[in-house]
């Protein structure tokens, strides 16, 4: 039994090891709760999956807190990350209250909280979900979206990196 356990381990710390030399961005996925407080979360899942119609994917972990409220809303909003924002990285990915606080924000199609100073936001309906294991995949039609000049926050091997000029 104990080494099934060691086995385990050992299988998910090298799946994640290899799943790491895949470089991404980094996202902020915001929406707003029934009662309109905005909530968001760090997610580097995110890709594009169609052009006509235009969809996105990501995933959300079946166990956070906020997985009802993404699941339920109506719009939400992919935000990409600039290079100078790992702070708001590490915010979105951290258990605060108000992890908005002295942020500020846009309203995006249904209210929804876009960040400013990002390299792309887009606005998203949300339309399709899907079962995928301990997560829950969501595909999206994206509804509105703009893009800046801004050099992306990239991450790599579980760490934070820049383009190379
Ligand atoms: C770089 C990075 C990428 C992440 N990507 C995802 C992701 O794609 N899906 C996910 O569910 N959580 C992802 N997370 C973890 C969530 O951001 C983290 O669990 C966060 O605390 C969730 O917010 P909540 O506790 O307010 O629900 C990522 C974290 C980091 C630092």
């Amino acid at each position: 039994m104990t080494q099934t356990h060691s086995a385990d381990e050992d299988f998910s710390r090298r799946f994640r090891n290899a799943l790491g030399m895949f470089a991404t961005g980094i996202t902020v996925v915001t929406t707003r709760s029934p009662s309109g407080e905005p909530i968001g979360l760090t997610v580097n899942s995110f890709n594009s999956v169609s052009l006509d119609p235009p969809l996105i994917v990501w995933s959300l972990a079946n166990s956070l807190p906020s997985r009802p409220l993404f699941e339920a809303c109506e719009y939400y909003a992919i935000n990409v990350l600039a290079e100078d924002q790992a702070e708001l990285s590490q915010r979105f990915a951290s258990r605060l209250d108000d992890k908005f606080a002295g942020l500020a924000v846009d309203a995006g199609a249904g209210g929804v909280p876009l960040l400013r100073g990002v390299c792309a936001r887009f606005e998203c309906r949300n339309t399709v979900r899907h079962a995928g294991g301990d997560h829950v995949v969501f595909i999206s039609e994206v509804v509105g979206f703009e893009r800046s000049d801004r050099a992306p926050l990239i991450y790599f091997g579980g760490g934070y990196r820049r383009l190379a000029p």
